[in-house]
């Protein structure tokens, strides 16, 4: 099928990739030349494993092509996915107006046969419709140029035969491609079933698992709903992941205080099926692009309903509270941090992704500089990346014993795998004081322990 993906961020370009490489013919809009130029050299803007073989494969078979010409995009695609941003406002609620050019933008190129507008950005629930509404302006705004253009006469009306879809996105940053050829689900949302029935031929090579690991699983299951839920599904499922670790890490904390370990509470909780045992990992909290977000959004929308959230904005409270437990720990152990040097191990909000956004790292940077500590950090990307550049407050040293030298304490912050075989008797000697707290429970406390270390961990 013809496809045009607008906006090549996380979302936007895992997913013009992945259907290209599923057999689609894909155009990817964005309106950054210098991206655009990037990508069409080949180049991957954002890094996440397994991307860049699959746009170079891609682009070799003629089925990915990269472009700024949003016009020449509506006209190739069968079906438009808006991939845009939607980041939140000051006041938690999200900021639409990307999604509001675009889809504006396709109503003024809109014209011809049928198109199905895909929204993936993550939406206010009842966006569907609105989106509707501004494409439908656009197309309005397009047909008054044609009525100045002509000199007054009549012009033809725009032909333009469009449904809206929510089709939203579960791919993880760190396994974006993984996930997009193996979801657990597709949910489609949508009043039109001849837009549902354009979706699922889209995507059945997914469906039918001719990509993933694990090509004898079951179809993978498509859930079809109206708009409203679908868009309401993408909110719920974000929102309950995060309570999930918000409560792992309330637990954690009460194993802290009755020396229990959370390791092994979670372990023995989630082999109950009616639990699961994923997302059961506590450490000093969620962040990235997508919960603090989501959950925020959702707070908001009860908000203007009139309804106030409990255990969402516990959820959050009991994230805010986890992100500062490494320096509560941190003065258990050295008391006055004012003076002393503490080594952050990863900065990014996870592994496996050079995102820093809503990162733990920039609330123990911000509050450890408040107390007057000096600060250190290394990170398997951004120290080598120049990402660093934003970043004030901390020094950025380019390997891990480097970062060590002189340090009192090292707080793991990511759990890179690649912290799992760092030389830490090497690291430890040349420390002032040898505390490390891991604000993942990802090391061994024995291992470390036998070389001196005091170990910490959040529960554990
Ligand atoms: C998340 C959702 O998982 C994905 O479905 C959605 O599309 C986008 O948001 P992402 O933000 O990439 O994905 O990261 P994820 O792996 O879910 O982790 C989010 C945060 O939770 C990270 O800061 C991570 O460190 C933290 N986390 C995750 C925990 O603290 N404990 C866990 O057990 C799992």
């Amino acid at each position: 099928m013809r496809v045009c993906v607008i906006g090549t961020g996380y979302v936007g370009l895992v997913t013009g990739v992945c259907l290209a490489h599923s057999g689609h013919h894909v155009i990817c809009i964005d309106n950054n030349e210098e991206k655009v130029k990037l990508m069409k050299a080949g180049q991957s803007p954002i890094y996440e494993p397994g991307l860049s073989e699959l746009m170079q494969s891609s682009a070799q078979s003629g089925r990915l092509e990269f472009s700024t010409d949003l016009g020449a995009g509506v006209k190739h695609g069968e079906i438009l996915f808006i991939a845009v941003g939607t980041p939140p406002l000051p006041t938690g609620e999200s900021d639409t107006r990307y999604v509001e050019a675009v889809a504006r933008g396709i109503g003024v190129h809109l014209n011809g046969g049928y198109k199905v507008i895909v929204n993936k950005s993550t939406v206010p629930i009842g966006s569907g419709d609105w989106v509707r509404r501004i494409v439908l302006d656009g197309i309005e705004e397009r047909q008054k140029t044609l009525v100045t253009a002509g000199g007054g006469g009549v012009p033809e009306p725009i032909h333009a035969d469009f449904d809206v879809v929510s089709n939203p996105e579960f791919l993880r940053e760190g396994s974006a491609v993984y996930d997009t050829f193996n979801p657990d689900r597709i949910v489609l949302g949508s009043n039109s079933k001849k837009a549902i029935a354009m979706m699922q031929e889209l995507y059945i090579p997914i469906v039918e698992r001719k990509f993933a690991d694990d090509p004898s699983l079951p179809h993978v299951p498509v859930v079809v709903t109206d708009l409203s839920s679908a868009e309401m599904i993408k909110y719920a499922a974000n929102a309950f992941l995060a309570v999930k670790i918000s409560f792992i890490n309330e637990v954690a904390n009460i194993c802290d205080r009755v020396g229990a370990d959370v390791t092994q509470v979670a372990r023995g909780i989630g082999l109950d099926s009616r639990i699961g045992s994923k997302f059961l990992q506590s450490g000093i909290g969620w962040g990235g692009s997508c919960f603090p977000k989501d959950v925020s959004a959702l707070i908001h929308t009860a908000d203007d309903y009139g309804f106030q959230t409990e255990l969402l904005n516990a959820a959050v409270h009991v994230n805010q509270r986890q992100r500062v437990i490494a320096i509560e720990k941190l003065q258990h152990e050295l008391k006055i941090l004012k003076g002393k040097t503490i080594g952050l191990l990863g900065l990014t909000f996870k592994p496996d992704t050079d995102d820093m956004r809503d990162a733990p790292s920039l609330t123990l940077i911000e509050q450890l500089n408040r107390l007057g500590a000096k600060v250190k950090a290394y990170d398997p990307i951004v120290s080598q990346s120049g990402l660093s550049h934003g970043l004030t407050g901390v020094i950025i040293e380019t390997d891990p014993e480097m970062l060590a030298d002189g340090c009192d304490a090292l707080v793991l912050v990511t759990d890179w795998k690649e912290f799992l075989s760092l030389n830490y008797e090497k690291m430890a000697k040349s420390m002032f004081n040898k505390v490390l707290i891991d604000g993942r429970n990802f090391l061994s406390r024995e291992a470390l322990e036998e070389i001196g270390f005091r170990y910490v961990g959040i529960g554990h």
